[in-house]
C-alpha cells in the first residue's frame, strides 16, 4: 500500500477507447458520492507541463528522437507530480488522471522503440509514483482506430503512427495487466459506455473506502487545464 493517505487512480488505454468519456463518468460518479477528486490529464496537469504537451503533440513541431521524446514525457511528469498529484494525495483526496507512466512504457517503449528497462529507470528514479489502481480499457485495435477516425483525431502525432503502431500498443497494455494484477484492471471497452462505467466503479469503489478522505464538499470536480 501507498504511503500517502489519498488514492490516486489512472485510465489508460490506446485512442479511441473511449477513456475520456470514462474519465467524466468516474469523475461524475465520485463527486456524486461525496469524493472530492482531482481530475487531470497527461501530457499536462501543470502550466510547464501543459507548455510540453504542446511541443509533444502538436504535429507542427518537429520530430523527436525516441529518446527526446521519452525525456520530455517525463519531464512533464515530474513537474506534474511534484506540483499537483503529490501534494493532493497528501492531502487525502483522489486523484484521477487520465494516462500516467504506463502510457510511456507502452507508447514510448513497446511500441515506440525506446528500452522498456530504460523507460523503467527513468520512472523509478524521476518520479517514483506508483498508482494505487490503473483502469485499462482494452479495445480492438481496429475498432479503436475507426472510433478515433470517427471523432477526426487523425491528425494526433501518435495516432497518426499507423496499424502496427496501434497493435503493439493493445499488446503493451495487455502485457501490463498480466504482469500487474493487483494494481491494473483490463476492462473490455467494446461494451456500451453505461456498461464500461459500471465496471470500473465496481473495481475502483473497494479501493477508496479504506483509504481515503471523505470530504463531502459540493465542489465540482477539479477540471483538467485545457
Ligand atoms: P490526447 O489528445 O490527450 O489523447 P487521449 O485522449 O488518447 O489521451 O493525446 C495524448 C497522446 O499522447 C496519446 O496519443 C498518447 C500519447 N502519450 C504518449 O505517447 N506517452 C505518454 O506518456 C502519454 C502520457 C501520452
Amino acid at each position: 500500500m501507498s504511503a500517502h493517505p489519498g488514492l490516486f487512480i489512472t485510465l489508460e488505454g490506446a485512442d479511441g477507447v473511449g477513456k475520456s468519456t470514462q474519465c467524466t463518468l468516474l469523475a461524475e460518479r465520485l463527486q456524486r458520492e461525496g469524493y472530492n477528486p482531482v481530475v487531470t490529464r497527461e501530457p499536462g496537469g501543470t502550466e510547464g507541463a501543459d507548455r510540453i504537451r504542446e511541443l509533444l503533440l502538436n504535429p507542427a513541431q518537429p520530430d523527436w528522437s525516441p529518446m527526446a521524446e521519452l525525456l520530455l514525457f517525463c519531464a512533464a511528469r515530474r513537474d506534474h507530480c511534484e506540483r499537483r498529484i503529490q501534494p493532493a494525495l497528501n492531502a487525502g483526496q483522489v486523484v484521477l488522471c487520465d494516462r500516467f507512466h504506463d502510457s510511456t512504457e507502452v507508447y514510448q517503449s513497446v511500441a515506440g522503440g525506446a528500452d522498456v528497462a530504460t523507460t523503467q529507470l527513468f520512472h523509478e528514479h524521476a518520479i517514483g509514483l506508483i498508482p494505487d489502481v490503473t483502469i485499462v480499457l482494452l479495445l480492438d485495435p481496429q475498432l479503436a482506430a475507426e472510433r478515433s477516425h470517427a471523432r477526426g483525431a487523425d491528425d494526433c502525432r501518435f495516432e497518426s503512427r499507423g496499424d502496427d503502431f496501434r497493435s503493439q500498443v493493445e499488446q503493451g497494455y495487455r502485457t501490463i495487466c498480466e504482469r500487474e494484477p493487483d494494481r491494473c484492471f483490463g476492462v473490455d471497452a467494446s461494451q456500451s459506455a453505461a456498461e464500461v462505467a459500471d465496471q470500473i466503479w465496481d473495481i475502483v469503489e473497494p479501493c477508496l473506502k479504506p483509504k481515503c478522505n471523505h470530504p463531502t464538499s459540493n465542489a465540482s470536480p477539479t477540471q483538467p487545464s485545457a
